[in-house]
Parts: C-alpha cells; structure tokens; sequence
C-alpha cells in the first residue's frame, strides 16, 4: 500500500480515517495493519489492506475469487480482443482509444469490483501520468489484479474491500469506474449511492450494470442461478459444461429461425433469427462464441449464473438513482444484456 493512499482511507464501521501501524518506514507497505478509532483493525497483507468482507457476501467473495483464479479461462488474447470489440459498441465509440479519453489527465480513478484486473490492464496503461489508479475488490482476485497492474504503472494501489462498507472518504475521488459490479452486490442501489459519495463534485461515475431482459429469460435466469449458486464453485463449473455444449451445439446448427409476428408479451418482436441468438437472447444464456475455446465459453457462463446476487435493472431505475443523488447522465445506452452509463456528480 502507498503512502498516498492511506489519505485517502477511512475505518468502513466508524467512516473514521484509519492509521497505519507496525509502519514499514517505506512509502510502501507490504506488511503491516490499518487501526480505525475503537480498536478494530485490518491487516495489510501482500502489499494490500484487507477490509474483511461481510458475511453476508461470502458466496460473491468464493465464486469471483474462483472465476478469476482460473486464468487459462479468460486470459487468451482473442477474448481481450473480443472485449474491447465490444466494449466500443457498448459506449457508441469508433476505436476502443476513445474509451481512454473516459478519464481524467489527473487526479484518482478508483475502480470498484475490479476483480483480477483482466479489463483494467487494458486502460490502466493508457491514463495520463499523473493519475493515480486504484483498484478495489471484495474477493481475492485482487492478488492477482496487483500482480498484473503494478508492473504496468507504479501510481497504482489496491484494496480488497467492499463497495457497500467503502473503505474510502467521502467525496475523496475523481472518477469511479464500475464495470459489470454494483448488480453483484446486495443491493445495486445501495452500492450505487457508495460510489456517488467518494465522488468529489465534479467527478465522474462511469458504469456497467445488467439490463432487465425479456420474462422467458429473466425466468430461466433467475431459475438457473438459484440452482447453482448453491453449489461449491468448482462443482456449477461442472454443472454448467451441458450448458455450454447446449449452446455450441444450437452454434453448430445453423439453422435461422422466423418469428412470425411481433409477441409483445414476451418482449419477442418479429424477424429472422440465428437460433443460437434466439435462444441465447430470450430463452436463456446458452453462451457459444466459435472464436474462443471451450473453457473461455464456460468462464462466461459461469459468471453469469454462479454470483448469488445478478440483480437486473431497467432505465428508469438508472434515471431515478441519478436524480436522487442530483447526478447528470452524459451517457445511456442498452447493448446486449447491459446498460452502459457515465454520470457526473455537480460542482460546488
Ligand atoms: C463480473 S466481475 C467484473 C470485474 C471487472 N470489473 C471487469 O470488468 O472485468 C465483478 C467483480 O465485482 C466484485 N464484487 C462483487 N461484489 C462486490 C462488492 N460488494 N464490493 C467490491 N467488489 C465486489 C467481484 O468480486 C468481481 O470481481
């Protein structure tokens, strides 16, 4: 942990500021603890200071921790170009370059829910210089998430925390970048707010959160993750492989399927469709991507059904989050099963 950063730090239970003891006498601490007011602590270990996760989260904490720790699942560099492909769609933007201009040329980017990383290392080394980047996660993939960003820029630190016990000081940031996380914690609201308050004014939220889908899907969905999100993570692995061929198999198909007319109740409007799309868009999320492999496929099957919390959300309750926290959206967009949303919090 840096120096600067313990500035920036508060004890999540008092929101007091914490301090450092058994200080390494360095700039960086890599071994040591965080004291808050009434005696509670928290340890730093591996150069990161550990905000111990609730309980209540500990299914999230066990299934990312998991996801992430498989790094032959998701760390090919044709699933790196698929993201960014999509990553332009989803913000309307010509050349993923586009995305780095998100964010300030100073100043603190704090990432929530970073996990390992993987999509940061893909930004992280394009900001101005003088930011200073911080990455925060509740599981411990940000072990891994240290291992990969420290190399590619020193002004970077990492907490493992959670986003609605925020281990930061109000209004202390000046860019929170969100992507694919508040819908995994208890409440998507609740950690919407936490991000809105470590905000300076004038700063900016940028985030991804799941979209509410059609009713087929949305029950199949909801059907599938309480199966399996009871399973250890290691067995749903497993569970989910018939998915995933499910999936390559109606790929394989090829067949194209016509809905003849619109089926409003159903959200399901005419046309032609690929019957892998159909299905994958309104029936559930039979996943297949011919381009990537079997275990990559998996990895974003697994994502999606294993977290106990995936909670689904329509525009209106973006807008109505903004409005109650006097946030300005610069930017809304459906793609796929996401909203995409930048924000800006007022000025004084
Ligand atoms: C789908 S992953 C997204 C990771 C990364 N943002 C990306 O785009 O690749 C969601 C991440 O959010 C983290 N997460 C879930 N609930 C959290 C919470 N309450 N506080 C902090 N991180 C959380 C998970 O551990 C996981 O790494």
């Amino acid at each position: 942990m840096r120096r600067s950063t313990l500035a920036l730090l508060v004890d999540p239970a008092s929101g007091e500021r914490v301090r450092l003891v058994q200080p390494a006498g360095t700039d960086e601490t890599v071994a040591g603890a965080l004291a808050g007011n009434d005696g509670r602590t928290y340890p730093i270990r591996g150069g990161i200071p550990r905000f111990v996760p609730p309980d209540d989260q500990a299914q999230t904490q066990e299934s990312f921790g998991y996801k992430w720790q498989k790094q032959d699942a998701y760390e090919s560099e044709g699933y790196l170009r698929l993201i960014e492909r999509d990553e332009v769609v989803r913000w309307g933007l010509r050349a993923m370059s586009e995305f780095y201009d998100f964010f300030p040329r100073s100043g603190i980017v704090l990432e929530v829910g970073c996990g390992s990383a993987h999509f940061a290392s893909l930004y992280v080394p394009h900001l101005a210089r003088d930011v200073e980047w911080i990455g925060m996660d509740l599981s411990s993939a940000i072990d891994i998430a240290r291992e990969r960003i420290r190399p590619l820029r020193e002004r970077s630190d990492f907490v493992q925390g959670d986003i609605l016990q925020m281990p930061f000081a109000a209004e202390s940031v000046d860019h929170v970048f969100a992507r694919g996380v508040l819908h995994h914690t208890p409440s998507t609201e609740k950690a919407f707010r936490a991000c809105v308050r470590v905000l300076r004014p004038g700063g900016e939220l940028t985030f991804l959160i799941y979209r509410k889908l059609g009713p087929i899907r949305e029950f199949t969905d909801d059907h599938i993750r309480a199966y399996l999100s009871k399973l250890p993570p290691a067995e749903a692995w497993k569970m989910l492989e018939p998915l995933t061929k499910l999936g390559r198999a109606l790929n394989e198909a090829r067949v194209t399927v016509t809905v003849p007319e619109d089926i409003p109740y159903l959200e399901l409007p005419a046309g032609e469709y690929d019957l892998q799309r159909l299905v994958y868009d309104h029936i559930l999320k039979a996943y297949w991507n011919p381009d990537l492999d079997f275990e990559t496929n998996q990895h974003n099957t697994f994502d999606w059904y294993h977290p106990q919390f995936a909670f689904h959300h329509t525009e209106d309750d973006i807008r109505r989050w903004c409005r109650s926290e006097g946030l300005a959206i610069t930017f809304i967009k459906a793609a796929w099963t996401s909203w995409a949303v930048r924000a800006v919090k007022p000025g004084r």
